[in-house]
């Protein structure tokens, strides 16, 4: 791979953090064929909870901020396992707490934003269409190469940091405009009446194209919120890092020669059974990807003046809670028995050791995620119904 002089600087640092991180990078270009870096504009990191990451990832995270690992460029932390000030109320042990905070303080010694969110395009950071950047969290990924036309790859934890130190990536993949091509088409020939209906699309049609990257047609319009759910979706049942709305997300004329597949009302209703495997849900879950201010304050409204007889999160960003808290959304919700969640989600806190055996969703992404990685039975439909469905009778 062609490094320039800088690259070359970079890869014999003094500071040995630096050097390893740029390391690491032309061990990946070699892997993945690039014949240079690119610069990226901001990164993302993930791998940021304890219970992903245990103490072997503690200790990585304090040695690598110990030798000097500081970050070049604007970079945004994915959720954390816990809300660091509401802990105590998710009911996570002071010892998890405890290895959580290392992480936090590994990651502000290195200059990471502590913004604690899959949606950091909602929170402070939103690159701009054609800009490189490196992003690890795989719905976020999608979210910025699909909508608004940034270009990453679908980074792990260690590559999106040593992007962030460096300031570049091995360009290859999505950096490149050739590889930005849709390679399955989907036409889509029922209505989507709601969030929910955009991720059991999504479910399915990752399945169907895994990393191919779906064109879809038969979409006139769509919200963010139900955006966000459609690539989040894709990103867990299959690898899609970028996909197409015609008229939505995209102007091109659909492709030819390429592999094609309906999602019709059969379809969509056999994945709403797929996602579904529970009943009576103990904790109703809304936020996965993050909450929008839009969102909670549609669960407000749902709530206001009543009681929940399940518990209920509402996972966002600390940003966009502060934004709920002005206007009185969280104080509705925690009448109503519920909490609104910063730093964290269900996916990726101890939610198994929280006495939780059952819990409900909105989320494509988070029900194919939740009975392996959080021992949970699901429950899978649209905000509005699961929301409504744990309020007590009077
Ligand atoms: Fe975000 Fe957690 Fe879902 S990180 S995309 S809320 S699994």
């Amino acid at each position: 791979m062609h490094l320039t002089k800088e690259e070359e600087r970079l890869l014999e640092s003094d500071t040995p953090a630096t050097r390893k991180a740029m390391e690491l990078l032309v061990e990946l270009g070699d892997i993945y064929g690039a014949e240079e870096m690119v610069e990226i504009e901001s990164a993302q990191a993930s791998g940021i909870s304890y219970k992903s990451i245990g103490d072997p990832g503690v200790e990585f995270l304090e040695g690598f901020a110990e030798e000097g690992a500081e970050v070049s460029v604007t970079t945004f932390a994915n959720p954390a396992g816990m809300d660091f000030e509401q802990y105590e109320e998710m009911g996570v042990s002071e010892e998890f707490a405890e290895k959580q905070r290392r992480i936090r303080d590994a990651l502000k010694e290195m200059g990471i934003t502590l913004s604690f969110t899959c949606t950091p395009y909602l929170a402070g950071n939103l690159p701009h269409r054609g800009q490189h950047v490196a992003w690890a969290e795989s719905s976020a990924v999608s979210f910025v190469n699909s909508v608004v036309g940034a270009k990453t790859n679908r980074e792990g934890g260690p590559s999106a940091l040593a992007a962030a130190i460096t300031g570049r990536t091995p360009k290859h993949g999505l950096h490149l405009e050739e590889n930005r091509r849709p390679t399955h088409r989907i036409d889509v020939d029922v209505d989507l009446d709601d969030q929910s209906e955009f991720a059991a699309l999504g479910s399915w049609a990752g399945r169907i194209v895994e990393d191919g990257k779906p064109y879809f047609t038969g979409i006139d319009a769509a919200t963010t919120d139900e955006l966000k759910a459609l690539g989040a979706a894709m990103a867990a049942s299959g690898a899609v890092a970028l996909h197409f709305v015609e008229g939505v997300t995209t102007d091109m004329e659909p492709p030819e020669h390429v592999d094609s597949a309906t999602f019709g009302a059969g379809e969509r209703e056999e994945e709403h059974a797929k996602l579904n495997d529970g009943e009576d849900p103990e904790l109703v879950v809304i936020g996965c990807p993050h909450c929008s201010p839009e969102e909670i304050a549609d669960v407000a409204e749902a709530v206001e003046g009543e009681t929940l007889e399940s518990d209920l999160w509402v996972c966002t960003s600390g940003a966009v809670k502060t934004w709920a808290d002005r206007n009185g959304h969280t104080e509705t919700i925690e009448a109503a028995g519920g909490q609104v969640l910063a730093d964290t989600c269900n996916v990726v806190s101890p939610i198994e050791e929280l006495g939780y055996e059952t819990s409900a969703t909105d989320s494509a992404k988070a029900a194919n995620y939740l009975p392996g990685f959080g021992n949970q039975q699901v429950v899978f439909d649209d905000k509005r119904s699961l929301v409504e469905g744990v309020i007590e009778d009077e």
